[in-house]
């Protein structure tokens, strides 16, 4: 993609789940880029959210592509059947696996573009081998688990180095930032190199949410 284009992924852990079609249009009207589809194990990460099943519903109710973030152990195990279900784009944990370049071949051979994410405490560095294989790079700005915190500064350190890097080895790295993303903090994140927002809690609990997509762009 390019990445001097800032995109919005609209993470669905945020909206009304018994009204998940009308949720989705309403996403489609106010030009989101992305469905931001967060799904939790209760084992990586302290929540359980919704995984496969909940997936293939929402996929047949929009043409939004599909932004799935697996906060999962073992990821490798899933990745073939998030294929199957509707991401297009599958976006794994550093932390989670002991194979990182075997899941990225996962979402290649299953026609998914594949992203790479790290907790804030997860130095950059951790993401610079893969960089020229990956599509997108997650740059968690809250811990994970949760919809609705506050954003952490510290990460914007992250994206800029991980920006620079990939400036350096002449990579159209697609940067993401999750986790406290807002018309008040979008700014410094894309100063900083981030070009793909996703937004939860400011998107479904704005007023109008075309005019929060746009104040994020
Ligand atoms: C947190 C999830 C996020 C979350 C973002 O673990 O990965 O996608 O839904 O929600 P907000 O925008 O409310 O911080
Ligand atoms: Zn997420």
């Amino acid at each position: 993609m390019d990445k001097d284009k800032i995109l919005v992924s609209a993470s669905i852990l945020g909206c009304d789940l018994a009204n998940i079609e009308s949720e989705l249009n309403r996403l489609e009207s106010a030009k989101a880029d992305f469905v931001h589809f967060d799904v939790m194990d209760g084992v990586f990460v302290d929540n359980i959210s919704f995984g496969l099943p909940v997936l293939k519903a929402a996929k047949s109710k929009t043409s939004l592509p599909f932004d799935v973030h697996l906060m999962i152990t073992d990821p490798e195990n899933y990745i073939s059947e998030f294929a199957k279900s509707g991401a297009d784009i599958i976006t794994f944990h550093s932390e989670a696996t002991d194979d990182i370049k075997g899941c990225i071949d996962l979402c290649r051979q299953n026609g998914c573009k594949a992203g790479l994410s790290i907790k804030p405490d997860t130095p950059a560095a951790e993401v610079f081998p893969y960089l020229d294989l990956l599509d997108m790079v997650l740059v968690m700005t809250v811990e994970p688990g949760f919809g609705g915190q506050g954003f952490l500064r510290f990460t914007l350190e992250k994206i800029r180095d991980i920006r620079n890097k990939a400036d350096e080895l002449g990579l159209d790295l697609d940067i993401q930032v999750d986790g406290g993303i807002s018309d008040k903090t979008c700014c410094e994140v894309k100063e900083n190199g981030a070009n793909i927002l996703v937004a939860g809690t400011y998107l479904f609990r704005s007023d109008d949410m075309s005019k929060a997509v746009e104040s994020l762009k």
